[in-house]
């Protein structure tokens, strides 16, 4: 056996890189694709789960942070900037640490999970709040590198899209072929763009026999590509697609024409119901963003859109333990508190219903 040496290595001859590129890794990629019976029994569908909260700063972006901290260490740079809900400033700062080089992270003031911000200051990121919404951190950002000498490590950056298109990959390479339906949640759209590319260039290569229609899901507060205008105050619980202009929005248009794809929003009361459905009845634990997926799935599936019996993959984009605290809420919106005891066996049988045995 030998240890999964992340995705620059794996996919060195499928990606925009040389030798001359420095590998900054962290061991990301190589993420399990969970089968979800549970999912597949509500829907009719087969359903996979691509957890991507497995990756080293548990979200999806170290797949596209490696290869944009590795370019930008190959150019000279010795400081990245980045705008983030959250997930991009934990990858942006443990990837520029490993790599030591600075990073200065731009937040929402207020608006990001607490596990996000902690890692972004474990990683001893420069981490600033700004006082306005996401939108305002990335025109910032792009300001910011624009004009000083600080390289921009956002989506907008082409060498992200090409790392995440990685996790395309290695669907195909479990399925043997690419799904019928491939869902994500959207912010910026970069991950809807960079799977669409990853499974253009495995139908290029002649290892599947077809695109998978891709189906992103924005939350109803936050859904500009639904709504087909720029949302100005986005709102939504799930913190991390809090997006109100995405960066990617041209992009995934092309994306959703060449798949046959499709776009959605679901309100926050249905994405909550799907963060529970999945860490209960499938045992895999997200972000509220991440759960929009298995929302989507669920919403296009009551509406009759997936065929009995088609291949679907839900990306789930970020780990539970980021933003922990919806967990511990009810559906009816109380608060959950676990029950407490005397150091007594008896009790805790009562408690737990069991009888002894004859
Ligand atoms: N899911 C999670 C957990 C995210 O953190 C993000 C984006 C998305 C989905 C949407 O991906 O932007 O490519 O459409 N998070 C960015 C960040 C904006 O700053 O961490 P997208």
């Amino acid at each position: 056996s030998r240890q999964w040496r992340g995705v620059l290595r794996e996919y060195a001859d499928r990606l925009d890189i040389s030798d001359a590129t420095p590998v900054v890794t962290l061991g990301e990629g190589g993420t399990p694709l969970i089968p979800a019976p549970a999912l597949s029994a509500r829907t009719g569908a087969t359903v996979y789960v691509k957890y991507e909260g497995m990756n080293p700063t548990g979200s999806f972006k170290d797949r596209g942070m490696t290869m944009a901290i590795s370019k930008a260490v190959e150019h000279g740079a010795e400081a990245v900037i980045c705008a983030s809900t959250g997930n991009t400033s934990a990858s942006a700062a443990a990837y520029a640490a490993h790599a030591g080089i600075t990073a200065a992270v731009l937040v929402p003031e207020g608006k990001i999970a607490l596990g996000k911000l902690s890692q972004a200051i474990a990683h001893n990121a420069q981490l600033i709040q700004v006082q306005g919404n996401f939108d305002d951190c990335l025109d910032l950002a792009r300001d910011l590198s624009a004009n000083y000498p600080v390289h921009l490590v956002n989506s907008v950056n082409p060498d992200r899209i090409e790392g995440q298109k990685t996790a395309a990959f290695e669907v195909v390479e479990v399925l043997q072929d690419a799904p019928d339906f491939h869902i994500v949640p959207v912010g910026n759209a970069g991950n809807y763009t960079a799977y669409t590319r990853g499974y253009t260039e495995e139908l290029e290569r002649g290892v599947t026999t077809k695109l998978p229609r891709m189906f992103g899901f924005q939350a109803a507060g936050s859904a500009p590509i639904v709504l087909g205008h720029p949302v100005t105050n986005p709102e939504t619980i799930a913190s991390a697609i809090r997006i109100g202009n995405p960066a990617s929005w041209e992009l995934a248009l092309a994306a959703r024409d060449a798949t046959d794809g499709y776009f959605g929003a679901i309100d926050d009361d249905h994405i909550l119901a799907a963060y529970r459905i999945l860490s209960a009845e499938v045992g895999i634990f997200v972000e509220p963003a991440s759960a929009i997926s298995v929302a989507g799935l669920l919403e296009r599936a009551e509406a009759g859109a997936i065929p009995a019996g088609s291949t679907v993959v839900l990306t789930v984009t970020g780990h539970g333990l980021k933003d922990p605290q919806w967990a511990l809420r009810t559906a009816d919106g109380s608060d959950v508190t676990p029950t407490v005891v005397p150091v007594d066996a008896a009790e805790i049988a009562g408690v737990l219903g069991l009888s002894k045995e004859a």
